[in-house]
């Protein structure tokens, strides 16, 4: 399966890079298969944060992701945005560019919040012919991600499943699956998350994100804010097995543990692959993880007594 996707590219496991482990990062040199970005954060040439994101994409591929295009909205598209997103792209060479399936601003008024669209014909043509705008001006395919929600429109004639497929499918863009995401929808409108996995054209899925979020019984609300549960570890395994192997990242966006936490969350995702996908010649491409020979040198050293003589 991963071998019929319109791009290639396996990054291996990855982390969304975040100030709190910039020092870390540059100091200890993990070895994450790679990293994703808030491109917000750095449209601004100079300063602190682009010192480090330019030297931590010296050492790293990065991807970059957005939450600010606003692909859904009916204001046109914010042609300065793109443009700054276009300079950050030049400056640092991004694997690619995500954004979310979204509206966030109407009439020039900016919710920041990545809010759901109705899933109907006339708005896959809308956001379909937004996206190709957009991938025209920067170069390149764009991957838009399933946004969590909260609220359905009456005028919605489909599944959002049909809608995301439907979208890239015209725009010929490609898919950021979060599967956190379609966990919390799943939760709040009563569907099934496997039926979503099956209608995904599993060769334009480019990337997976995970995280955590917060279970109100009733209602589940995408936080960013804690370890990623066993829900979200099942429907990895989901994906996995229906989308062989995808780049996948942890987001971590609030209650921000140091580091080498995240680390070890980030091997379970491999440790879950490597079960789910034994096979899978790309996942040795990853080096996430891996012992290097020193590692293991200092590992059988402080395991194992040097040789004693024999006593006669
Ligand atoms: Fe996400």
């Amino acid at each position: 399966m991963p071998n019929t996707r319109i791009t290639e590219d396996f990054l291996g496991f990855g982390l969304g890079l975040r100030t709190d482990h910039f020092e870390h990062i540059l100091q200890h040199q993990p070895d994450i298969d790679w990293f994703e970005v808030l491109s917000e954060n750095y449209l601004v040439a100079g300063g602190k944060p682009r010192y480090y994101l330019e030297a931590i994409a010296e050492q790293y591929p990065v991807v970059m992701h957005g939450v600010s295009m606003s692909i859904g909205s009916t204001d046109p598209l914010d042609m300065d945005y793109l443009k700054a997103l276009k300079k950050l792209s030049n400056d640092i060479q991004p694997k690619w560019i995500s954004d979310h399936i979204c509206w966030t601003s109407i009439h020039g008024v900016n919710s920041h919040d990545l809010l759901p669209l109705p899933y109907t014909e006339e708005t896959v043509n809308h956001v379909a012919e937004r996206v190709r705008i957009v991938q025209d001006f920067l170069g390149r395919r764009i991957l838009l991600e399933n946004v969590s929600s909260y609220l359905s429109y009456q005028d919605s004639t489909m599944d959002e499943w049909d809608f995301l497929s439907q979208v890239a499918e015209a725009a010929d863009c490609l898919i950021l699956l979060d599967i956190n995401n379609i966990y919390v929808s799943a939760r709040n409108h009563h569907f099934n998350p496997l039926d979503y996995l099956k209608k995904i054209d599993p060769r334009r899925v480019q990337q997976f994100h995970l995280a955590g979020h917060s279970d109100f019984g009733d209602y589940v609300i995408d936080t960013h804010d804690h370890d990623v549960p066993p829900s979200v570890w099942t429907l990895y395994q989901a994906a996995l097995e229906r989308f062989g192997t995808v780049s996948t990242m942890i987001e971590r966006d609030a209650n921000i543990p140091e580091f080498p936490a995240l680390y070890n969350e980030l091997l379970e995702a491999k440790h879950i692959a490597q079960l789910t996908l034994p096979d899978d010649p790309a996942l040795a491409r990853s080096q996430f993880g891996t012992p290097s020979l020193d590692d293991l040198g200092k590992f059988i050293s402080a395991n194992h007594a040097s040789p004693q003589k024999v006593r006669a």
